[in-house]
């Protein structure tokens, strides 16, 4: 099968088409020909050699697929050869065809097409553990959500539109904050005046922060959270190291929390599934919720994919296209 391999870690141009042997299958898992692929932000850092990945997974990149099952392994009760699938891999997306457990994957809901399902999982799994199963995001509350143009920032800001909570986005632009307010938040841009002025000059405060920036909003956020409020980071784009007054956490019984999806186990991802299939997948079938797409590339153009990502110029997701 074609794939993409990196040669070593660098720039953009390290990647390239390679030929290699089709995933074999382990018990309990399905094989995927893959018709699309999403691109993340963690495809970067692993590219760049800055993700460490956990032992045991595969080294090609690409972290979500969408295509049709083409074979299943002994113990796999969920999905049969010829179904359309969406899946959150262990690695080795951007190729033609993925080996996963099937408790990872997902059917794709009627109307749905292969380049919306692939842009779904990676950023819906992650939100749903992060804001519902780690922050406990109630409807009513309000959350300030980093990056609302991102991959996961959209996905976030859809979710909140479809479980009624209050959301507020920061982003680097005004294109990018009226993307946001399309999206039925109120948009922050954090490069015209500190995000945490202009929240507060909306609101008194939110009960949930979802944080990609780490170390450098971290007392802002201890600032912006209310009485009980839950701070969940998922990224450390503004670093991870921060010296803080620790105060405010005891004074208003804060949470201080995060994940990374990768790290979880297949168990626990396959409880991630269950619950968006139950809860978010309606919202999928009845045209709702559908991820934002910024654009598509075929597989061999992988590097401007990439490119496009770091340029920072995106708004919603990047899906490489196989067939
Ligand atoms: N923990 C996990 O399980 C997990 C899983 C997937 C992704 N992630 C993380 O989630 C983040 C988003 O991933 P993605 O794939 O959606 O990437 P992406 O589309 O490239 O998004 C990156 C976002 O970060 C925002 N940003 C950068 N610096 C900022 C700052 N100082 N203040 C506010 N926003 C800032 C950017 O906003 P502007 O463009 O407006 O500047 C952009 O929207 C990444 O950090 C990624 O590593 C974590």
């Amino acid at each position: 099968m074609r794939y993409i391999n990196c040669a070593s870690a660098g720039d953009a141009n390290v990647m390239a088409l390679a030929e290699g042997p089709v995933p074999s299958l382990q018990a309990g898992e399905l094989l995927i020909r893959v018709h699309a692929a999403g691109v993340n932000r963690p495809d970067i850092l692993q590219r760049r050699g800055l993700y460490p990945m956990p032992a045991g997974v595969n080294p090609v990149l690409g972290l979500e697929v969408a295509g049709e099952v083409v074979a299943v392994a002994d113990g796999v009760m969920n999905h049969r050869v010829g179904d359309r699938v969406c899946a959150l891999t262990n690695g080795g997306g951007y190729a033609e065809y993925c080996a996963v457990p099937s408790g990872q994957c997902l059917s794709i809901p009627a109307g749905v097409s292969m380049t919306q399902a692939a842009a779904i999982p990676e950023a819906f799994f992650t939100v749903w553990a992060n804001l519902l199963q780690l922050a406990r995001v109630q409807p009513g509350e309000r959350v300030l959500i980093h990056g609302g143009s991102s991959g996961i920032g959209s996905t976030a800001l859809l979710l909140g539109q479809e479980l009624g909570w209050h959301c507020y986005a920061t982003a680097g632009s005004d294109e990018k904050c009226q993307f946001i307010e399309d999206l039925g938040a109120s948009a922050l841009n954090y490069r015209a005046a500190d995000f945490d002025q202009q929240l507060l000059a909306l609101t008194d405060g939110v009960d949930v922060v979802l944080d990609m920036v780490g170390a450098a909003y971290l007392e802002q956020h201890l600032k912006v959270l209310n009485d009980d409020g839950r701070l969940v980071i998922i990224g450390a784009m503004g670093g991870v190291s921060s010296m803080i007054n620790i105060m405010p956490i005891m004074l208003k019984r804060l949470t201080l929390t995060g994940s990374t999806l990768r790290a979880r186990s297949s168990q626990q991802k396959a409880i991630i599934a269950d619950e968006l299939r139950q809860q978010i997948w309606p919202a999928l079938a009845a045209g709702r919720c559908l991820p934002i797409i910024d654009s598509e590339f075929a597989l061999a153009d992988v590097a401007s994919a990439h490119r496009r990502m770091e340029s920072g110029t995106h708004m919603g997701k990047l899906v490489l296209t196989l067939r």
